[in-house]
């Protein structure tokens, strides 16, 4: 029951149950968008890390589904609205949602899952609930904070790498170790799990998007499903362009800029040029090293927890599975 793929799996069955109801809700322009993004696939990464969490501290999980699917529901509110912001084409290998339906759909159905995501949690049957509303709401704040840097980064070019390691906590890396945290708060753990859970988490996830930037570069479009090359042609300010700036020489660094300056390119030229920069620089090692010194942080907070062996194991694996996904 408490393997990751086990939890995904139940969470999968129950969660396709509600996709259905709230489907089926009018008017339908609204509400089919948002059908649309919950069911076309995802790896339930987020809901399946609060059931775990849940599950190191009690036996039944069941009361924990509602708060794993506020998570869900809220991850999925994000990428609706970042896939606008970033001019994104495809998520999951099918078409975004502004795409596929409007811009104006897009913004008002993502809004109408960000109230969604707190309805689910508000169901919630927990004397804690104060508790979660207060860590969900920061956390989804911290969001839109890490977000707004993303996109103010696009148009500087004097991000630094402390700069950019804050922005993805705050994108990114905080609704991963929220999620945990949630499920620990749910069974009732103690304050000291509870932390270190989270600090799990804040490691993992700036691991995570530190392997989500490196697979827009060399992932596999077909499996990550995404555009490759995207947060170039954005000028994205990833680990791998800052590292790349730091690395190049003077005639590299002006073929760099004049790219990046460029506001009408050939896409595929610009990723082309930027990513034999990256090759010449050697970023891409570069940022496997530091997304597994980010793991080896990530399980020294697990070493300092107080539970069962073999609930350890469970983490270790999930972290280690985080650094090698490829979708
Ligand atoms: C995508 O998250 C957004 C990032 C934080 C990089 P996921 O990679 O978890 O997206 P899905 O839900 O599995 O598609
Ligand atoms: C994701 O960052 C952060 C959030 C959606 C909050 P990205 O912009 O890199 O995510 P993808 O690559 O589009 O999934
Ligand atoms: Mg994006
Ligand atoms: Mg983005
Ligand atoms: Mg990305």
């Amino acid at each position: 029951m408490n393997s990751l793929d086990n939890l995904v799996a139940y969470f999968e069955a129950a969660f396709r149950e509600e996709i259905k109801t709230i489907g089926q809700r009018e008017p339908q322009k609204l509400y089919e968008p948002v059908a649309y993004a919950l069911s076309i696939g995802g790896k339930r990464l987020r809901p399946a890390l609060t059931l775990y969490a849940a599950s190191i501290f009690t036996e039944s999980v069941i009361s924990v589904l509602p708060a794993a699917m506020a998570v869900e529901i809220f991850h999925n509110f994000t990428l609706l609205h970042d896939d606008i912001m970033d001019r994104a084409m495809l998520r999951r290998g099918l078409p975004t949602v502004h795409r596929k339906y409007s811009e104006n759909v897009a913004i008002l159905s993502g809004d109408a899952m960000s109230i969604l995501a707190f309805k689910y949690l508000a169901r919630t049957q927990s004397a804690r609930l104060q508790e979660l509303l207060s860590l969900f709401s920061v956390t989804a704040l911290e969001v839109c904070e890490g977000q707004q840097l993303d996109m103010d980064f696009e148009s500087r070019e004097d991000v630094s790498v402390e700069e950019y390691l804050e922005m993805i906590r705050l994108k990114t890396a905080v609704l991963i170790a929220g999620s945990l945290k949630i499920g620990a708060i749910l069974a009732d753990s103690d304050e000291n799990n509870a932390d270190l859970l989270y600090e799990y988490g804040i490691n993992l996830g700036l691991a995570f998007q530190l392997q989500d930037d490196w697979l827009d570069v060399y992932g596999d479009p077909e499996v990550f499903g995404k555009m490759q090359g995207g947060d170039i042609c954005s000028n994205k300010k990833t680990y791998l362009l800052l590292k790349a700036k730091e690395e190049c020489d003077a005639k590299t660094m002006l073929q760099l800029n004049h790219w990046l300056l460029l506001s009408d390119f050939d896409p595929v030229q610009k990723i082309a040029v930027v990513t034999a920069i990256y090759e010449k620089t050697g970023v891409s090692e570069a940022t496997r090293i530091l997304m597994r010194s980010y793991h080896d942080r990530a399980l020294m907070a697990i070493e300092k927890m107080t539970i069962p062996a073999e609930r350890k194991n469970t983490l270790i694996t999930i972290a280690q599975e985080i650094i090698n996904r490829i979708k």
